[in-house]
């Protein structure tokens, strides 16, 4: 059995750092784990411009640990009315990608697309200078089952947004589902999708073990075994559309263990750990490196990181909530006790 794994040094590829006392919070766990992240711009009010996105980006930075090198990557949030012009400022402003988050399918995502077409301009202007569409792939017809959101998303937006646009680069963002992992296995190099640690350890059980389990709930929602058994047949396949992206979504413990819990799993504390735990479960560990280093800045076009990070079997007990703000913040497996343990 082998108990040390060397990675090369990893960037998380989907994550919510929020702002303010939030954003120092937070920023810390993921800073000592990933290089890089893709920061989500669902803030209140969104990221939806290049100055915004600069702006943002500098508040990052200072919020960095003494010493760290860790470097956000900029997204911007995409609505209805992004003018094509925005992209090219982007572009300028070292932004790497939007994200679609249908208008309601989540978090903050009030000011989301209502009609992909109306953004068509905009997405050419993307394929043109090279950023990438994120998208977070449901669709949010309430006749539609939660479950099967996901799915339904993959014929009435992923197939015809890929015609309209085959050379856009897309990322299907946190898939969930068998037909998500099956679609983006038999698409072309444009298409890839992201993994989450939440989403390859647990099926929908986990979140109704023994009573409601809010630290368990985010969206897309967890589902049955089958899915996750073809998230975890993608993750270990080592092709190379497939890469970590945790959403790690912090969201303050009163806000969860509420009467209307918020979408979200908190896992930036230990997400190297919980996805060493799902790819050994597996027997996968040596595609781990890959998935983590690899494949993530190769689909942007990035340089990968040079370095490298440990991992040790090392049991240790998983805090079961953290300072956030003001408030606290409850880790996806609070309490816990994991297996493999990050090496400083
Ligand atoms: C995210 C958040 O809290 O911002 N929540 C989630 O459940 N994943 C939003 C998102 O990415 O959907
Ligand atoms: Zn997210």
């Amino acid at each position: 059995m082998n108990d040390t794994l060397t990675l090369t040094r990893p960037d998380d590829w989907h994550l919510h750092l929020r702002d303010e006392a939030a954003l120092h919070s937070v920023l810390p766990y993921t800073a000592r784990q990933f290089a890089r992240a893709i920061v989500m711009p669902n803030l209140r009010p969104p990221v939806t411009t290049a100055a915004q996105a600069l702006a943002y980006r500098e508040r990052i930075l200072a919020a960095r640990p003494e010493g760290s090198d860790f470097q956000p990557l900029m997204t911007m949030y995409l609505t209805d009315n992004t003018p094509p012009d925005e992209i090219r400022r982007a572009k300028e402003a070292g932004v790497v990608a939007l994200k679609l988050y249908p208008a309601g399918a989540t978090t903050n995502s009030d000011a989301g697309v209502t009609d992909l077409r109306k953004t068509y301009p905009t997405l050419e202007a993307m394929q043109r200078e090279g950023l990438l569409l994120l998208v977070h792939g449901e669709v949010t017809d309430p006749d539609i089952d939660v479950f099967d959101r996901e799915a339904v998303f993959v014929d009435r937006v992923m197939t015809p947004l890929r015609a309209a646009m085959p050379e856009l680069k897309v990322v299907f963002e946190h898939i969930t589902t068998k037909e998500a992992a099956q679609y983006v296995t038999e698409a072309d190099r444009f298409t890839a999708a992201t993994l989450t640690p939440q989403h390859l350890l647990y099926n929908r059980n986990a979140l109704f073990t023994g009573g409601l389990r809010p630290h368990y709930y985010c969206l897309p929602v967890l589902k049955r075994e089958e899915h996750r058994q073809a998230l975890l047949k993608a993750a270990g396949s080592g092709l190379p559309k497939f890469f970590l992206g945790t959403d790690s979504a912090p969201h303050a413990a009163p806000l969860k263990e509420a009467s209307v819990c918020g979408a979200g799993c908190f896992t930036a504390l230990s997400a190297l750990e919980l996805y060493a735990e799902a790819f050994e479960a597996i027997g996968a560990l040596d595609k781990l490196d890959a998935f983590a280093g690899h494949h993530g800045p190769d689909f942007y076009g990035l340089p990968r990181n040079t370095g490298t990070v440990t991992l040790r079997r090392e049991p240790w007990t998983l805090p079961s909530a953290v300072p956030f703000g003001e408030a606290q913040l409850k880790p996806l497996r609070g309490g816990d006790t994991l297996q493999w343990k990050l090496v400083a």
